[in-house]
């Protein structure tokens, strides 16, 4: 009964605080898997640089990962703010 109640969605729709969730579960999720490809070319680097002089595109590879990252984790940084600023309790 009481489960029910609280899964009903009062404001259905992409705008949803659940579909809202999904999408930030998303960001996390995709913020975790970059920090591994970001963490791996840096890896890749080290590694080439001890044997000798890495290609261009190797030494610029941990780059678009970490740009990407940026804004990811900006946005997970911003989320709590959002999510106050939208339940209008923001400042108490
Ligand atoms: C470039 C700018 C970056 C910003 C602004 C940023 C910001 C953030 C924020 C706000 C969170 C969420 C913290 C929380 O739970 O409240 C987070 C989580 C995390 N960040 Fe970043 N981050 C950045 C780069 C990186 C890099 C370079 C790495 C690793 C190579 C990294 C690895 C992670 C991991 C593993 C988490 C936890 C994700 C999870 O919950 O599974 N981030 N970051």
């Amino acid at each position: 009964m009481h489960a029910q109640f609280f899964k009903q969605d009062p404001e259905p729709g992409s705008s949803s605080r659940e579909a809202r969730m999904n999408w930030s579960h998303g960001i996390r999720r995709t913020h975790r898997w970059l920090a591994i490809a970001f963490t791996l070319s840096v890896i890749a680097n080290f590694v080439a640089y001890a044997v000798g002089e890495p290609p261009l595109w190797l030494v610029y590879s941990p780059l678009p990962p970490l740009f990407l990252l940026m804004f990811s984790g900006l946005y997970m940084f911003a989320l709590p703010y959002a999510e106050r600023l939208r339940g209008g309790r923001i400042g108490s």
